[in-house]
């Protein structure tokens, strides 16, 4: 009988120079540098971090701002395919569905000498799909980003048809790098099978798409956030609690396969989403709501390892910059574009193989074929 890891827990798919998680510890590395140290870093120095090994130079940072900049447009064919849908349309649905048409506008084959730069043509047009996914939503026009200072700041821009200050700017950098990558979770592994086949990097991206889309992946931050919302105040926390635990319900933005302690990024968020909420009433109150949950929660669940992960604090920060709620899990796609194209280069360059598993079989014996018309 074959072993069966329920999950894939433990099974290891690949080597990575990515990313390391000490899960016992509450240490997240992106190729060996300090996500805590990374804060200090913009977007940009990490996209090219991860696609090409090193923090980058003055120069070679240029380099890929501007193949960046030059890449935000896509063709109209997708935007119209973005507005088409409709307003009440599902925003990750959305994005998979303009990630698929770009997949078969660009089909890239795979090339070792042009593998970094889809990817750096891919994170500049996955930031005009999201936008526009929620433009299209809100019923405005479509925009394609304009190139500035940062990344962060044309994505604010362009989604927000408002100028960003400069500490929701700075918030929105550090969001983009604390969700750039996590190793092989759920959508990193769904765009690795299918980047194993060899179809392109843009279908890679759809295929992980729709695994982020739910709830118990990136659909957190929104189930996180809904919670707060739901529980109303502050001095309901414990009430809502005990509700839940009777329940047997889980809490969204609790708990992690890797971590056994506090997700590092997690307490980044906290700093960041505490600092930005303070400016609107309704977000403090949820802030409040939040960290009070985290105590109650961290005091009942920790025995069974059961801690904040990073979606918990997140959707405090981005409906605090005025995002609506269903757009966190669209951000999320949006940063974590890098770590799953720099997952799919690596395997695909590196250590490529056909991913191929093998399910026990433990159904009927062999049993006698009985035509239609003899059956009862
Ligand atoms: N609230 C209450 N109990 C929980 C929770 C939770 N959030 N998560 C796990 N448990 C309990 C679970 O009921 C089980 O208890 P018992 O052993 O008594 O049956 C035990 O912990 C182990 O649960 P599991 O489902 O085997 O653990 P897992 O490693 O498969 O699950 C998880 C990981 C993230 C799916 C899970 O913790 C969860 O559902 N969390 C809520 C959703 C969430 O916040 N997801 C975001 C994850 S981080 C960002 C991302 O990946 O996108």
């Amino acid at each position: 009988m074959m072993q069966v890891s329920r999950g894939l827990e433990d099974v290891i798919i690949k080597t990575t120079s990515l990313t390391f998680i000490d899960g016992e510890k509450g240490i997240l590395r992106y190729r060996g540098y300090d996500i805590n140290d990374l804060m200090n870093a913009s977007y940009e120095e990490v996209i090219y971090l991860m696609l090409y090994g090193d923090l980058p130079s003055r120069g070679e940072l240029e380099e890929v701002k501007s193949i960046i900049n030059e890449s935000y447009d896509v063709p109209e064919s997708v935007i119209n395919v973005i507005f088409s849908l409709g307003r009440s349309c599902d925003p990750i649905g959305m994005m998979e569905t303009a990630f698929g048409a770009l997949a078969s506008v660009y089909n890239p084959a795979w090339d070792k000498e042009r593998d970094k730069e889809t990817a750096l043509k891919i994170i500049a047009k996955a930031s005009t799909v999201t936008c526009n996914v929620m433009r299209a939503k809100e019923g405005l026009k479509p925009k394609v980003p304009e190139p500035s200072e940062s990344y962060a700041k044309s994505f604010l821009r362009s989604s927000l048809d408002k100028e960003p200050d400069e500490l929701e700017v700075k918030a929105m950098d550090n969001s983009l790098v604390l969700y750039t990558d996590h190793e092989v979770p759920a959508s990193t592994t769904a765009g690795l099978v299918t980047a194993s086949t060899l179809s392109d990097m843009y279908s890679c991206v759809t295929a992980a798409l729709a695994a982020l889309k739910g709830p118990l992946h990136g659909g957190a931050a929104e189930g996180a956030f809904n919670q707060f919302v739901d529980i109303g105040s502050p001095e309901k926390v414990e009430e809502w609690f005990s509700r839940k635990m009777e329940e047997k319900k889980r809490i969204m933005g609790f708990g992690h396969r890797v971590y056994k302690t506090y997700d590092p990024r997690a307490k980044i968020f906290k700093r960041l989403a505490e600092s930005l909420s303070s400016r609107k009433p309704e977000a403090k109150t949820y802030f409040e709501i939040a960290s009070k949950l985290d105590e109650v929660g961290e005091k009942h669940l920790s025995e069974k390892k059961l801690f904040p992960n990073t979606d918990f604090y997140s959707g405090i920060l981005f409906y605090s910059m005025g995002f609506p709620v269903y757009m966190f899990t669209p951000i999320f796609a949006l940063s974590r574009t890098l770590g799953w194209t720099s997952h799919f280069i690596e395997y695909v360059e590196e250590q490529h193989r056909l991913i191929r598993p093998r399910a026990a079989y433990v159904g009927a014996e062999k049993r006698e074929f009985v035509p239609l018309e003899k059956r009862s």
